[in-house]
């Protein structure tokens, strides 16, 4: 709609104008290499003009408020307005659809605005006060851009995947995890044995739950002594280097950095942190691992609750940018077959804001911004959450070699024991890695080249008569907005 910008006297004249009036709706703005831009998909309130709650998502995560300010002219106010530049239209929304309507707008902020190196001072502008604004019902941020000189007052990751590999030891393949079961109850002796069982039989770390703290059945010293003596135990037996992501998430940071440093004490590689835990701590945890030479891990516990649902929230690609940032070293990321939330197009977006160095628009998978990082390290994609070794080949298309692959009831839940379950899923991985080095269809094959291996190996036998082909076939909450994608484990 029609209404511009208002300069001069007339704009500073105390009482309300609009938010487009105020200087916040700028649709001849061409965004330069300062700007930070972040994309969101709004509905506005019924019959509010979209642009008009566009530009006030812009100011109000900017500079404004609701009425004009004279103190704006004490300060450089056109460069720190915040400039909506586009609102279009979303995709099969809006009339004629079964979809109110909801519109892509895109927002610059100079980089000046930002704190260097902060990510709760990113948040707390673009995901701040603007997700309550009574002109809009809905609001969900989609994605971003960091110019590379605001990107390189990030740490990032301090281990990083290459780094990684050397540390363990271990190349041309996914890494093999899993995640001690029962979630919650085990004492801390049973508890290492399953730790020992699992990293005996070829995997090549265990994982703590999110939940897993200090309760009182198993006090965090417990277990880290029992796990501990565990991954020793079965490196020693194996001749591998083998790791467990120890749990420190605690009430404070003075209390995950005791834990932190006790894990470094008995020779851990890595400790583990929830996203609970908040992006300060989390940043605070990144640069003590910095300086201790430790892999962070990094589960996402809580992401669902504002990530999940495509018309509010925010997507989780953005978390995985923000968490890269942050300095995390791996995070769960998605599995596209298992239980929990994952459509093919999205996780592979997701792991390509981790993974590659620079991301070109791909809107298929939902990349609408390109992003340069920069020479940062690249995260290590963690795929956990109800996957069993016959699923490897879709595992392996999928998610592709730089990825841990987490059997946690696949592993624990085998009927020979945890040892076998461990096995299963390190055969089943390595005959695919060598179907694939071969050039075979592995994709196609997969089962037949499992069931093939199995004739040999009565553990994956086990397995794949057990889990035989289960699969968590639901429809997607969460899928891109410009291709019809398959949804599950398709
Ligand atoms: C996790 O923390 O990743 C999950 O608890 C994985 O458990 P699952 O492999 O048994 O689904
Ligand atoms: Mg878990």
């Amino acid at each position: 709609m029609a209404e511009k910008e208002i300069k001069g006297k007339e704009r500073y004249k105390s009482g309300v104008i609009s938010y487009k009036k105020m200087g916040y709706w700028q649709p001849d703005y061409k965004p330069g290499a300062t700007d930070v831009i972040a994309m969101f998909r709004l509905t506005p309130a019924n019959g509010v003009d979209p642009e008009e709650v566009a530009a006030g998502v812009a100011g109000e995560s900017s500079t404004a408020t609701w009425t004009v300010v004279w103190t704006d002219r004490l300060t450089a106010c056109e460069m720190y307005r915040a400039k909506c530049y586009s609102c279009e239209l979303v995709p099969n929304t809006g009339e004629g659809t079964e979809t109110e309507a909801q519109y892509f707008i895109y927002i610059a902020y100079d980089m000046d605005l930002f704190e260097g190196g902060s990510i709760a001072n990113v948040t707390a502008s673009i995901i701040g006060n603007v997700f309550g604004m009574k002109a809009l019902k809905a609001l969900r941020l989609e994605d971003m851009h960091f110019p590379i000189a605001y990107m390189k007052t990030f740490d990032g990751p301090a281990t990083g995947i290459i780094v990684e590999r050397e540390r363990m030891d271990k190349f041309g393949r996914p890494l093999l995890g899993a995640t001690t079961k029962p979630k919650l109850g085990l004492s801390g002796r049973n508890y290492g044995r399953v730790v020992y069982e699992a990293l005996k039989g070829g995997l090549d770390f265990v994982k703590d739950e999110e939940n897993i703290n200090s309760q009182p059945f198993m006090h965090w010293r417990d277990r880290f002594l029992y796990c501990m003596e565990a991954v020793n135990k079965a490196s020693a037996a194996t001749g591998e280097i083998k790791g467990h992501y120890l749990n420190v998430t605690a009430a404070t940071v003075e209390e995950m950095i005791e834990r932190a440093e006790f894990a470094k004490d008995l020779g851990s590689i890595i400790i583990m942190i929830d996203l609970v835990i908040g992006y300060s701590s989390i940043q605070s945890m990144a640069k003590w691992c910095r300086a201790n030479d430790m892999i962070l891990h990094l589960h996402r516990a809580g992401n669902s609750t504002y990530s999940r649902q495509k018309n509010h929230g925010m997507n989780f690609r953005v978390i995985c940018m923000w968490m890269r940032m942050a300095g995390v070293d791996h995070i769960h990321a998605g599995t596209v077959v298992g239980k929990l939330e994952g459509d093919p197009a999205m996780i592979h977006g997701f792991y390509d804001v981790l993974r590659e160095t620079k991301n070109e628009v791909n809107l298929e998978n939902g990349i609408f911004l390109e992003q340069d990082w920069a020479s940062m390290n690249k995260v290590m994609p963690v795929a956990s959450g109800g996957i069993h070794a016959g699923q490897m080949h879709q595992l392996l298309h999928h998610l592709g070699e730089d990825v841990v692959l987490q059997f946690g009831g696949g592993t624990i839940g085998h009927p020979d024991g945890i040892q076998a379950g461990a096995i299963a899923n390190r055969v089943a991985l390595e005959v695919m890695i060598q179907a694939r080095n071969e050039g075979k269809d592995y994709l196609a094959e997969g089962p037949e080249i499992l069931q093939k291996a199995a004739k040999t190996c009565s553990p994956l036998k086990a397995a794949l008569d057990t889990w035989k082909d289960i699969t968590f076939n639901y429809e997607s909450t969460d899928t891109a907005d410009f291709v019809p994608t398959a949804t599950g484990s398709n």
